[in-house]
């Protein structure tokens, strides 16, 4: 029997926290203009705002990018002593803040500090002549944040204080990367099941799918992971905790060098996922390579497929199936020095599972690459 897989039922009340998605990720980084170099270069985004001192914010720089409906912001101090330089200092570059689209931030903000989340940010009324955008925040695992972004009543660029950026000096093509599919938390040792009450209770979401480290180990090393979904599936969060290995799990090793509980990584949605890879590993964007046999019986354990198994085979991409469809997915490495935060690139043919008959070749390709950091 397959204990590890469990389909809750949905709740079946309103939902008090209706989601309308992510409206962005913001880094936290040494160096923001050369990071938002990085990713319109090697990711295909298109420059769209700007805040700094040129704007009359004086203590960072914002640069925010997008590519179709994905918006990445990456943001540093311009000083030491203030929390973007302190986060930077800790944890080095990584994600701070998951930002969801509502239709009420003031609402997102009481209905869920009513339910225990602690404030990170009091509802604020942001305004410029292009109208005026309500944003509010709460905190979530280490120090990661949410923000409540009501963006209804604004018909700027961005945000109110940002400026629209462009360069006439370089453009890039889009890679075909759309929206983001779904953000993972790596959490310390038994802190998984708190996250996800934090999320079934605080934000109204639910838990789909469960992973223990029956399914999710290799040789050396185990995890478990709770997926946590919105109402309208619009907004995933798998949690991630370290499991008990003979050698060390990859979410120690993540955790180790975060200096802290914090996002593993961003799922970024493709409809054309050869072309798109073909295309981020054309520009130098490094991905995890499994062994070829992982190809030798694919057709037998997940079916037919529309897609060409050799270029699949070349690039790495893999495939899994569940009830629904099948997806194909594949993992960068850490895109920054600190073995912390990478990039799935995810394809999905009605299935809305994670891939979880690819874990185990996944996983050992992590641990391939934690080994010759001399970390497994
Ligand atoms: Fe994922």
């Amino acid at each position: 029997m397959d204990t590890a897989v469990v389909f809750n039922a949905s709740v079946g009340t309103t939902d008090f926290l209706p989601l309308e998605g992510t409206d962005y990720v913001e880094f936290y980084v040494g160096n923001a203009k050369q990071a938002a170099y990085y990713y319109r270069s090697a990711f295909g985004f298109q420059p769209l705002a700007y805040a700094g001192p040129e704007t009359g914010i004086k203590d960072r720089a914002s640069y925010a990018i997008r590519q179709h409906k994905l918006t990445f912001v990456f943001t540093t101090a311009l000083k030491g002593g203030n929390p973007i330089a302190d986060h930077v200092y800790k944890h080095g570059d990584g994600v701070k803040v998951l930002a969801l689209k509502v239709n009420d931030a003031e609402d997102a903000f009481n209905q869920t500090t009513q339910r225990g989340a602690a404030s990170y940010l009091e509802p604020v009324h942001l305004k410029d002549e292009d109208g005026e955008v309500v944003m509010s925040g709460i905190h979530t695992y280490g120090e990661t944040v949410h923000l409540f972004i009501e963006r209804k009543n604004y018909n700027g660029v961005f945000l109110p204080g940002y400026r629209k950026w462009d360069t006439p000096y370089f453009h890039t093509t889009d890679t075909g990367l759309l929206y983001v599919d779904h953000c993972v938390g790596n959490v310390g040792w038994n802190q998984m099941n708190k996250w996800v009450n934090f999320y079934e209770e605080v934000m109204g979401f639910r838990n789909i799918l469960s992973f223990d480290d029956n399914d999710i180990s290799t040789e050396y090393s185990a995890l478990m992971s709770k997926v946590m979904s919105n109402g309208n599936g619009f907004v995933k969060f798998p949690i991630n905790e370290p499991a008990e290995g003979k050698k060390k799990s990859q979410v120690e090793e993540y955790l180790e060098y975060y200096d802290g509980e914090g996002c593993q990584h961003v799922a970024l949605a493709t409809n054309h996922i050869v072309e798109t890879v073909m295309d981020l590993r054309n520009r130098g964007v490094e991905f995890l390579q499994v062994p070829t046999s992982y190809y030798d019986n694919l057709e037998e354990r997940v079916g037919k497929i529309d897609e060409d198994l050799n270029p699949l085979k070349e690039l790495g991409i893999l495939v899994d199936r569940d009830n629904e469809g099948y997806l194909l997915q594949i993992f960068s490495k850490p895109v920054e020095d600190r073995p912390t935060l990478f990039f799935e690139i995810i394809q999905r043919k009605g299935a809305k599972s994670f891939g979880k008959g690819n874990f185990k070749a996944l996983f050992e390709a992590i641990e391939r690459e934690q080994g010759l950091r001399g970390n497994l």
